[in-house]
This record gives C-alpha cells, structure tokens and sequence, in this order.
C-alpha cells in the first residue's frame, strides 16, 4: 500500500527512482511523483495516474539529481490527484517526505500548526502533515527534526525525508510498515520492498520497527528509538530479477498461474527428506507444543483467508484439534479467547498485511504460540512469529493473487498432516498415500493448465455477464470463495460465493433466466447433492458450469458445461480447481480490457487498516 523508493549516489536519481516506482507499483497506483535535492533546491514532480504519467511529465524537462526520492500512491485521505500525490513538501519547500501509511492523529497535528505557525496546506492528505512538522522542528540536522516529528506522530508509516540543507542524504523510518535499505557500490538505496531493487542490488539491510536508517552514498546508519547505532546482518537476497519479470506472458497474472506447478514442487520438497518425511528444519514447534494445543485459530485476509479456510478442514480431521479460521481485522478487535494452549497461524503472502500484522501481536500478547505461512522472506509477518513455514511460490507481482494462495494451501496440508503423525492421529498408510498425492500434484497440475485454450473459448462466451455466481459444498466451498474473489477482483463483474446447501436459505431468490452459476462438484461424498443443488438453480434458469473430477460423467446430464480436473483424494482437489477458475477470471477480465495486474481501487500490499 503505497510504494517508495530511494536514492542517493553518484548516477541519475531519476533513472533509479522511476524504474524502482515501476516494480513496486503493485503497492498503489492511483498517483506518483519524486523529489530531487537539486541546485540548492528541493524540486517536486507529482501526477494524477499511472507512473509513465510522471514519466511523461519529467520527458518534458532534463531535472535530475544524484538524490532523490519517489512515491507510487494509493489514496486513503484524499482522492487521487496531482496535489494529493507524493512527495509533499513544507512551506518554503526545504523539506520533502514520501510516505506509506496513515497518521492517525494528523487532524489534531494540522491544527496545532495552523494555530501556532500559520502552515497552510494545500492537500487533503494526512502526509502532508509530517512535511510541516519536520520543517517546524528543522534546526540544522535533519535526524534530530525526523525524531522529533516521529514523537508527535501516531500510526503507522515508513517514511522518507530529505532536506534542501543537507542535500546528500535521505533520512528514512518506519513503525509498521515496511522498509528496506539496499547496499550498492557508490550508491545506497530505500524502498518499501524487494523488487524496487533486484535490478540494482542483492544486498540488503531489513529495517525493524522504530529504526532511523541515515542514508548518503557511502554510508548506510541504522539507529534504534533510543538513538543508539545499531548492526545489522546483511540480508542476501537469491531471487532472481527475471523472477520479477513477465518473461513473455502479457500479463504478470497468466504468468504466475502458470509457475504453480513449479511452486507447489518446491513448496513440497524442500520441506521432505530422502526418506519422503516431513521435515521442520528451522521450526521450534515441539512434540509437547504440538500436543498441548487444544485449539487453532488460522487468521489472514483476502486470498490467504481463502487458504485457511482449506486449512481448517485438513487440521481437524487430521490432527483432531478445533480450528477457527478469521479475518484479521476482526479477530484484532474482538478480543477472542487466547492462551497459551492456542497455536495461532498467520497466513500471509506479503508477510506485511498490517491486520494481519496486528492480529499476530495481538495472539502473542495472549500467550499463543504463533506459526506464519509467509511468502517474502524476512517480512514483519516472519519476523514476528515464532515458527515460519515459508511458501516458495517465488515473487508474486499480480495483484490477484494465485501462486501463493495455491502455495499456501500446499503448506496448510502439510502443517495439518505434520501435526496430525506427531500426535498419532494420522496412521502411517494416510501419511504415506497422502503425501504421493501431494507429490503428484504438480504434474496434474500441468494437465489442467492444458486446458487453457478450453477455459479461454468459456471466458468468449461469458464476458459480457454482469453477475456470476460459485457454490460448493467442503473444500469445494473454500474454492468458490476464492473463484468468486478473482473474478471480481479483476474483472469488475458482480459476484457472489455460497456454501452450496446454503443457497435456498435466500441467495436462490438472485437466480434467475441466464444467470452463471458455476457449481463445483469435486467431492465424491458431496457429489450428488451437488448434482440436485445444480437442479435447483437450473430449475430457476441459470446456465450452470459445472467442475468435476475427471469421471463424474454425470455431472454433464445437469450442467450446461463442464471442465474437468484429474483425480485426486477430495481433500487436496482445491490445489486443482482453484486453477480453472483463475484462468476463466483472467480471461473474462481480459475481453473486457480489464487491466489485470492492476485492479481498479486495489492494491496487493494493505500496510493500513
Ligand atoms: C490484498 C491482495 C490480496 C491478498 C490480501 C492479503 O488484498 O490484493 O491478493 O490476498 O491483500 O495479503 P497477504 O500479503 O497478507 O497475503
């Protein structure tokens, strides 16, 4: 949510700046500028839209610098605009910030500026606060004003400033929300994640909460609260910078469906020994810890919510401990009955969700033993937990996220089945066949991504429809959810998921002549009250798409088309049918000129509330 980058060196801070926006414009994307330390002078550049808007903008002229700063923006206070974009500056415009986050109490902070220093503001924006504030405190060193400025402020933020008057560095901070520091040769960098540096880097330095980072060209300082110089281990990132690229495939999206049969082989086998066990190397979850659980709570967001409902289901039945699964902006706040008998799993992609985040704390503050399912090494999510199960989906660019939640689901299986042969609930031959189910997953998986050309001919069909809705029924109705997110997501078409039992109890009132209804049908158990659950939406008009496993024949007597996916044990089927339906989501969205990677209002990284 919000992206920033850094730079102060010997090169062009515009190059730097621009092409670090670009890869983090994951983050927000509704406006974008940058601010230059030039010629005795602080110079903004800022506008409404994309970032080859600002670039457009700078085509105009030759500015540059060898320090500079940069936002990629998704607007809480404040519509996008050209004068709600970042960076803000103060009043004589000696100062400039970037910054990601929200200032909670910026209305009381605006006023005590207005009154005793006359600032006038020209945004909406809370930001545009801190720019004043620093400014106000600005007595020739630069450090000491960010401190000062940070005492007064409450939220959440990682922040950058610079400063007319020292115009060789970038001062930086962050409480919750993320920052990196990238160590070049000549040239230091800042950003909020990663892929904004790959190019330049692979040397890094993770900022903790609380910490100041001063950065110039030959020196990158790390302090703590108390303003005490702290070390820090360099971090080596392994990922490869064509992993952050699209490789061919239009969209980073198609792309990143097709590496799940890559992630999920990987998210397997780095985690099972020769012998084909399951192996927690780095986790401290005892025998004894796994055996004085008496309860689960799995909490996450969006698609990784989606994962733990999936995970749920494989916990109980197979290590026989109750779970609740919930959305971390309400379990935060519900104060929900935790102790030290709770094991507490964090499912995270981005590792930076701030209520994911807070819901973590929250759970450990009560005495729970936490265990994340994260996909960014080294993330505030990871750093946090106990334990970290780390899904090797690989960098995922897509706003919409499928590799990861496929990867997640992968781990959540093997959590469950993990948990289950410590406590003795799960019986060797289980184990066993169920781990070569899992291992065979990956190659079905490519068998479904052959499909495509099928599900691209439905999507032709189907694009023009303004609403669509999923049912299932057990894990199937995990995947719907899921199915339904992505089609909206993306596409912008209205869409509803339901437990299918669920839908005569009111949401059948909706169905009506040619309204899509996409059943799935994968459980074998379930498999025919999902054929009269087809009945009851077909009696009432509905053309129905319906998803089986490969030899339910019968399902095509009731729906009006089918996909199918290879056999498997019903437990694991989501790992193969969500997979159809990212592919109908992105196909759909791209006959309607959707801009896939981008949603409309999203942004794949929530660092507020
Ligand atoms: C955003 C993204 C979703 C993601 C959710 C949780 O809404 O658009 O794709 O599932 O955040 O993100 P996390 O990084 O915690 O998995």
């Amino acid at each position: 949510m919000c992206g920033i980058v850094g730079y102060v060196g010997n090169g062009s801070a515009r190059e730097t700046i621009i092409d670090g926006l670009k890869k983090l414009e994951y983050r927000g994307y509704d406006s974008s500028g940058i601010a230059f330390c030039t010629d005795g002078k602080i110079e903004i550049r800022k506008c409404v839209g994309r970032i080859h808007n600002l670039e457009e903008l700078l085509s105009k002229e030759t500015l540059d610098s060898h320090v500079g700063i940069g936002h990629t923006r998704w607007a809480t206070h404040g519509a996008p605009s050209d004068v709600n974009a970042h960076p803000h500056a103060n009043g004589d415009s000696s100062i400039a910030i970037v910054h990601n986050g929200i200032i909670e109490n910026y209305v009381e902070i605006k006023e005590w500026l207005a009154q005793d220093y006359g600032v006038n503001f020209l945004s909406e924006t809370d930001s545009e606060v801190i720019a004043h504030l620093i400014g106000v405190y600005y007595n020739g060193n630069l450090e000491d004003a960010v401190y000062k400025a940070v005492d007064k402020m409450r939220g959440a933020y990682a922040l950058c400033v610079i400063s007319k008057n020292e115009p060789d560095k970038i001062v930086a901070v962050r409480k919750d929300a993320p920052l990196i520091a990238g160590i070049g040769h000549g040239c230091n960098f800042i950003a909020s994640d990663i892929p904004a540096l790959l190019k330049y880097v692979r040397e890094i330095y993770l900022i903790e909460n609380n910490e100041t980072v001063v950065i110039t060209a030959d020196e990158i300082k790390i302090y703590n609260a108390q303003r005490e110089r702290v070390h820090r281990d360099v971090f080596h990132v392994t990922w490869d910078a064509d992993a952050a690229e699209k490789d061919g495939y239009s969209h980073f999206m198609l792309k990143e469906i097709h590496e799940q049969p890559k992630g999920l082989y990987e998210t397997l086998h780095r985690r099972l020994d020769e012998n084909g066990e399951i192996v927690l190397d780095g986790i401290s979850m005892t025998k004894a810890d796994i055996e004085n659980f008496n309860k689960v709570y799995i909490v996450a967001c969006g698609t990784a919510y989606h994962a733990g409902l999936v995970g749920k289901s494989a916990i109980e039945k197979m290590a026989h401990i109750p779970v609740e699964v919930e959305v971390a902006s309400e379990f935060r706040y519900r104060d929900p009955f935790v102790d030290d008998k709770t094991l507490f799993i964090a499912i995270s992609q981005s590792g930076e969700t701030l209520d994911t985040l807070a819901a973590l704390r929250e759970a450990k503050s009560k005495g729970a033993r936490v265990l994340s399912v994260v996909n960014v090494v080294g993330s505030s999510v990871a750093r946090e937990s106990d334990d970290v199960f780390y899904t090797w989906a690989g960098p995922e660019i897509a706003v919409a996220s499928t590799k990861a939640y496929t990867t997640q689901l992968m781990c959540m299986y093997m959590i469950a089945l993990y948990m289950g042969r410590t406590k003795g609930t799960v019986e060797e031959s289980y184990y066993r066949a169920f781990l070569t189910e899992l291992s065979e997953i990956p190659e079905k998986l490519k068998a479904v991504l052959e499909n495509e050309s099928e599900i691209e001919a439905l999507a032709k069909e189907l694009y023009k429809k303004e609403q669509v809705f999923f049912i299932g029924r057990g894990p199937d109705a995990g995947v719907s959810y899921e199915g339904s997110l992505k089609l909206k997501e993306i596409s912008y078409i209205n869409s509803f998921a339901i437990a299918a039992g669920e839908l005569k109890h009111g949401t059948i009132a909706l169905i009506e002549k040619d309204t899509v209804v996409v059943a799935l049908a994968t459980q074998d158990k379930l498999f025919e009250k999902m054929l009269s659950n087809i009945q009851e939406v077909k009696a009432r008009g509905a053309y129905v798409i319906g998803l089986a496993k490969e030899g339910n024949k019968e399902i095509e007597k009731q729906a009006d088309k089918v996909i199918y996916i290879p056999d498997c044990i019903d437990e694991i089927t989501p790992l193969l049918s969500v997979v159809p339906l990212q592919i109908l989501a992105y196909y759909i969205a791209k006959e309607r000129g959707c801009d896939i990677d981008k949603p409309k209002n999203l942004a794949k990284s929530v660092t507020v509330e």
